[in-house]
């Protein structure tokens, strides 16, 4: 199951990648919003992130304008690790290297074609573990408010 959220000004973006969720076969719920009138993207990156924290979903992807906002506000919700992407490299190594299990896009900075294609990558590629587990437990870590090195 994968968590979607946007704002009023990611929400053309994340049509976009319920289109490709839909192609790809993968099942998804959408947290909001749901209209084009404007609102907070912070409530609906926190209702999307605890959906992935609590491990109901096991991905999540967010849209607003830039993939900023709802990727700082995301990442404030413990358990998550979300990555703004505006290329395909970013995503295929967020997901390699840093396990990351959102994925923030922005509506006014990449198209639909490239969004999901973004989308797709940080879909189908693996965390490769070894020495980027070791890190990916750190930022862990940091979230405990433990102080490293
Ligand atoms: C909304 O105008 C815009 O600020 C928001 O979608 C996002 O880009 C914030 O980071």
């Amino acid at each position: 199951m994968i968590a979607l959220g946007s704002d009023h000004a990611g929400l053309p973006l994340k049509r976009e990648i319920i289109a490709l969720l839909e192609r790809m076969g993968l099942e998804y719920k959408d947290y909001g919003t749901y209209t084009e009138d404007s609102c907070d993207y912070a409530v609906f990156a926190q209702r999307a992130a605890k959906a992935v924290a609590s491990g109901e979903c096991e991905r999540g992807i967010l849209c607003c304008g830039t993939g900023i906002g709802i990727s700082i506000a995301a990442n404030k919700v413990p358990g998550i690790r979300c990555a703004a992407c505006s290329d395909c490299y970013s995503a295929k190594m967020t997901r390699k290297h840093n396990d990351a299990n959102m994925l923030a896009m922005g509506a006014r900075v990449v198209g639909g074609e490239l969004g999901q294609m973004i989308a797709e990558i940080f879909l189908t590629t693996d965390f490769e573990g070894g020495r980027h587990q070791r890190r990916v437990d750190q930022i862990a870590a940091i979230e405990r408010g433990e102080t490293l090195g």
